[in-house]
């Protein structure tokens, strides 16, 4: 319930940008409500996304927007000592205040949603396609979190004390969303956030810290810094006065971090072999659109990929059904961000070792029902790969490969699709396309994994209706999901009111 009545008005980016500071919401924050994404069928806003995407991709432009500073071993006690000091005035705020300031920041983001999808399109690689749904997450998290704020206010019974300084670690494969979803997350708690953002896009999240400390943050509550990839990232992750370290990424970057302190407080997503079962009862031609949707938007590089494809029986003996599928992938249009038709961009960097494998190499068993190429000499822009008989427990059932690759496996029924599909270290995402209700039941019941679909693509999870969390080798740490109602609970300490019986 709560949401609010929207006037039918017609969606116009360009005119949303302005450069005015966005007043504090008054009497209260508005009810939340998902941030639409920009509707790409009316000629203005096309007009507007492509003059944000020639505008990003400019020689030379983005190396004239700002990033977190480089620090070595030597900055890291102060800048940690100078979140502790900041902490101790933000989360004495009344949580409303708080609340009122990370809204402000949503509204800037959305203001900004131009200058984000340039800034993606030039660090990541993104098109627009792909960087606008996570602009309006990020946007989501924003309001969202700053509702949770008030919630966490409103608890009686008990006091909560949230962590002090917490460190948010993102992905680059998400630039946006979910440096923007940590870092505000831990902000709402009432923490002091040291964001270190990933390697390759360092300007994305610069844009996110950017709109917070425009909205009121203080810098010294939220910093954002660049830390070498030895002494001094390994000194934050295992400062003594770091409580509690977020971090999305891969399962071997949580190990690290844990080798490096024994007591790390760390909430981690991390790494997905990710797998979409069709039985013979589902709607074909949607299962064929989720599948290639879920493997190959943004190039596979998601953590909730499908790359696996387990075709139940009749399906997987279908020719007509692969010959659908082959051709689905073979039609997506493959480029770089400034072809507006492209519905497969390039890799954020070229590939991995894993990665290589996948796309160049077969195992025992496997086949090239449409084998990727490699299009450019960029080594980044590859067409998506379609291997057919992947078989159990093999390099590619098992490891997450992150690009363009699906791979198919047969079971003869959904006992057997449900042994492959939980057969992984990993829990993240998982899908079902059937029609028969027992089906789906019985597959609920059984799959074990933190992101459940049923009939719909594996990715673009959407904040408060669909929270995501990993379960195995997918998560370290408590597992409160993201974008769900109880991740702030998470960002601190409990303890029982001092009222006694
Ligand atoms: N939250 C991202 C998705 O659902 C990872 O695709």
């Amino acid at each position: 319930g709560g949401r609010a009545p929207r006037p039918n008005h017609r969606q116009d980016r360009a005119a949303e940008e302005t450069s005015a500071l966005p007043p504090l919401p008054v009497g209260g924050l508005p009810p939340f409500a998902n941030e639409p994404d920009t509707d790409p069928a009316l000629p203005a806003n096309q007009a507007w996304a492509r003059a944000a995407i020639a505008r990003g991709t400019a020689p030379g432009w983005l190396d004239e927007q700002s990033i977190p500073p480089r620090v070595d071993v030597g900055d890291v006690d102060a800048l940690v000592e100078r979140a502790r000091a900041a902490a101790l005035d933000w989360s004495a705020r009344p949580a409303g205040e708080r609340a009122a300031i990370l809204y402000r920041a949503a509204d800037l983001i959305a203001r900004r949603r131009g200058h984000l999808v340039a800034v993606a399109a030039a660090e990541a690689g993104k098109s627009v396609a792909q960087s606008d749904p996570e602009i309006s997450e990020a946007i989501d998290f924003a309001r969202y979190y700053a509702h949770r704020a008030l919630d966490l206010d409103a608890v009686t019974g008990a006091t909560f004390t949230p962590d002090r300084v917490v460190v948010v670690t993102p992905p680059w494969n998400f630039p946006i969303a979910i440096p923007a979803g940590g870092t505000f997350a831990a902000l709402a708690a009432g923490a002091a956030v040291i964001h270190k953002p990933s390697a390759p896009t360092p300007h994305c999240s610069a844009a996110v810290l950017e709109a917070l400390w425009d909205a009121g943050v203080p810098r010294d509550v939220c910093q954002g810094v660049q830390p070498d990839e030895g002494p001094a990232g390994r000194r934050l992750i295992s400062h003594p006065d770091v409580d509690r370290v977020i971090l999305t990424g891969a399962s071997d970057t949580a190990a690290l971090f844990q080798s490096w302190r024994a007591d790390l407080r760390i909430n981690a997503e991390t790494s997905g072999k990710n797998a979409l079962v069709v039985t013979p009862s589902a709607d074909r031609d949607l299962a064929i659109s989720d599948l290639v949707h879920s493997a190959f938007g943004h190039a596979g590089q998601k953590c909730s990929a499908a790359s696996l494809g387990i075709l139940v029986g009749s399906v997987y003996d279908s020719r007509r059904f692969r010959r659908q599928l082959v051709d689905a992938a073979a039609s997506m249009v493959v480029g770089w961000p400034t072809d507006m038709s492209a519905t497969v961009g390039p890799l954020t960097e070229e590939p991995s070792d894993k990665l290589r494998r996948a796309l160049t190499t077969l195992e025992p068993g496997e086949s090239w029902l449409l084998e990727p190429r490699m299009l450019d000499e960029t080594g980044r822009l590859w067409s998506p790969g379609v291997k057919d008989g992947v078989a159990p427990g093999s390099f590619f059932h098992l490891t997450e490969c992150f690009g363009p690759v699906l791979g198919l496996m047969r079971a003869a029924d959904l006992d057997e699709a449900l042994r492959l599909q939980n057969g992984t270290d990993f829990g993240l995402t998982a899908g079902l396309h059937s029609l028969d209700p027992r089906e789906v039941r019985t597959w609920l019941d059984r799959i074990d994994a933190g992101n459940v679909y049923v009939n719909r693509p594996i990715t673009g999870a959407i904040v408060r209706r669909q929270s995501f969390g990993g379960w195995k080798r997918s998560s370290v740490g408590l597992g409160s999901k993201a974008g769900g109602p109880n991740y702030l609970m998470m960002l601190g300490e409990w303890s029982d009111s001092p009222i006694s019986g």
